[in-house]
């Protein structure tokens, strides 16, 4: 059996509304939520699209402050400023332009004055892992955006951060890529202990990685379901010719899809295309 592990990030009732602007009303994001992730867990959250997964993982980094309710790291209060030890990849690229991609890694490194030695260490090695050795002198716009969220990949692991959150890391890859990416998530996730908080629209994604994974509802997001996958930390890819597998993401699904339309029906109707 896995030894209990300690309760990490907390979250009790946490809302997020955003204030209105001009003649656009409050929209309320998220909430509330009540969440215990635990250290060296691998938590991942699904939901439709606007359901508020990216405002959740911005409280969680610290970027953003709940409206309501209380969030902890640590026990500490997140308060709007990211602490150390918690690492985000966002949605967005965010590579620096002006930077090459050997540069945009060691960023961080050289910020926390690291010695040079050790920076091209972690640098060249995370360079070879997210396969872009050969891309090392590259600037940002002679790359795909596929190798430009792998470069904000990187960028974040050689912090070795012992929270890592990753909103939609692998949405500019291709599938194969993608399965090997995860892959690579789950010996890092493995080798440095960290906690993962994951969010994806992939299904067959979530149910491959995650220890748990969280249904968020339509607009404002709260969690309707928690799936526990209870894998092996051993496991990869090759987990989805598991018959379980299939039936997790089934049950994924199946919570998702009546959400799924209400948000789009919501979509359509501010677009005024829903009859
Ligand atoms: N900075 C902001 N100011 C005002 N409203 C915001 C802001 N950020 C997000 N929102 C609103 O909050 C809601 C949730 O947005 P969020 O980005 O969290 O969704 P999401 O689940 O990540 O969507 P997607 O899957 O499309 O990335 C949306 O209705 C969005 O319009
Ligand atoms: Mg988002």
């Amino acid at each position: 059996m896995e030894p209990k592990r300690a309760v990490q990030i907390s979250l009790r009732g946490v809302t997020k509304v955003f204030p209105g602007l001009g003649e656009h009303p409050d929209v309320q994001a998220l909430g509330p939520i009540d969440a215990d992730i635990q250290q060296g867990e691998f938590f991942t959250v699904v939901g439709p699209s606007g359901c508020g997964k990216s405002t959740f993982l911005d409280i969680l980094a610290g970027l953003s402050r709940a409206t309501s309710g209380t969030a902890t790291f640590d026990g500490t209060p997140l308060m709007g400023v990211v602490p150390d030890g918690i690492g985000a990849v966002f949605q967005q690229d965010a590579s620096f332009f002006w930077l090459n991609v050997w540069d945009n890694v060691a960023f961080g490194l050289r910020r926390r004055g690291m010695s040079a030695p050790e920076i091209e260490r972690r640098v060249d090695h995370a360079l070879s892992f997210i396969g872009l050795s050969d891309f090392a002198k590259a600037y940002p716009a002679q790359l795909s955006g596929g190798m430009r969220q792998r470069v904000c990949i990187a960028r974040t692991l050689v912090l070795e951060p012992k929270v890592l959150l990753l909103d939609e890391p692998f949405g500019a890859l291709d599938q194969q890529t993608r399965l090997l990416m995860g892959d690579e998530l789950l010996r890092i996730w493995r080798e440095t202990g960290a906690t993962v908080v994951l969010i994806t629209h992939a299904l067959d994604e979530a149910a491959m990685l995650s220890d748990r994974v969280a249904v968020m509802s339509a607009r404002p997001g709260v969690f309707i379901d928690i799936v526990k996958t209870d894998w092996p930390r051993t496991r990869d890819s090759t987990i989805v010719s598991d018959e379980r597998f299939g039936a997790i993401t089934a049950r994924l699904w199946a919570k998702l899809r009546a959400e799924s339309i209400l948000s789009l029906g919501a979509a359509l109707q501010t677009t005024g295309q829903a009859d």
